[in-house]
């Protein structure tokens, strides 16, 4: 049985496995809706989402199979001092796989030691989100065409964004991938991602404050909330959360093949007016996510078409 925990929990090759099979979900999905038949997925969520529980579960039912969970640790047993390590113990007599998501980093590392059934991270504090990172690389293989020889921009919430974290640990396994990070100098990079990833592994990479000064160099923008429950101080949120804000006057200064990413949800940083350019992919990216989950729920589980 293996887990899900952390992006490098994948090997590139079993990357690109499940990506391709995502985009074969795509062109043919009627093969597959029957593949999970009386399987069931469980999403432990302790934390607020509207897309990655959703999308699991859709992704579960256009699978064939079923869905429980909770949306939130108030609707749990965690209200009454569950551990994670006890919930899962329980859990994996009910269903075959599981997405949990939590507040701290490392919960599902925890869980996945005490489980019996497969553990996706689905989100641990600021630490990482590898199955969002596989819905990004989903959007940039297929509208992009390749995942090597791009310059990314990374913007806004560089320190406590998940997303970010999974991505760049991704990313930097792929040639020729070099990074613009665009952030206030409060929300920088976490210094194991700067030295212990970028540096040491030798990837072309700088630090910027403005979005204009970069943008047309970028192949990918990557746009990020600043994130309001990771901060201790509401004064600083208030301070630093419109830092940026992608308009329609700043994409003039991009190049015509630029795509914007974010993970979602926004607050202010992407003007809606953005919305209908056509180098705006992040609804595409949201919806790419069920494809994507749907690839690594088969995956883990050993199920191919062909056999279902
Ligand atoms: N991208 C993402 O994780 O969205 P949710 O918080 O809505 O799940």
């Amino acid at each position: 049985m293996k887990h899900l925990i952390s992006p490098l929990d994948l090997s590139v090759s079993e990357l690109t496995d499940i990506l391709n099979l995502a985009e074969d979900i795509i062109r043919d999905p009627g093969k597959y809706s029957d593949c999970c038949h009386g399987k069931k997925l469980a999403t432990l969520f302790y934390e607020p989402s509207t897309r990655t529980r959703l999308s699991f579960e859709a992704a579960m039912l256009n699978l064939g199979g079923s869905v429980l969970g909770f949306s939130s640790a108030d609707s749990s047993s965690a209200a009454k001092g569950e551990t994670v390590a006890d919930t899962i113990r329980v859990i994996s007599g009910y269903a075959d796989i599981c997405a949990i998501r939590h507040p701290k980093e490392g919960a599902p590392l925890v869980a996945s030691m005490y489980s019996e059934i497969p553990v996706i991270n689905a989100g641990d504090g600021g630490h990482n989100h590898p199955t969002q990172t596989l819905a990004d690389l989903l959007t940039i293989k297929i509208l992009k065409g390749r995942l090597d020889h791009l310059t990314i921009g990374l913007c806004g919430d560089l320190k406590f964004g998940r997303t970010v974290h999974s991505l760049i640990n991704a990313m930097v396994r792929y040639p020729g991938v070099s990074f613009v990070l665009i952030s206030p100098e409060e929300l920088r990079i976490p210094t194991y991602l700067r030295e212990g990833v970028l540096k040491k592994n030798q990837i072309p990479f700088r630090e910027v404050h403005t979005l204009e000064e970069v943008l047309p160099e970028l192949d990918i923008l990557y746009m990020t909330r600043v994130q309001k429950e990771r901060f201790f101080n509401e004064e600083d949120y208030i301070r630093l959360k419109d830092t940026y804000i992608l308009d329609s006057k700043k994409m003039a200064l991009a190049g015509k093949d630029m795509l914007v990413l974010h993970p979602l949800p926004r607050v202010n940083e992407i003007a809606s007016e953005v919305d209908s350019d056509p180098r705006a992919v992040y609804f595409k990216q949201a919806k790419f996510a069920v494809y994507v989950r749907m690839a690594l729920i088969l995956t883990m589980l050993g199920i191919k078409a062909d056999e279902s």
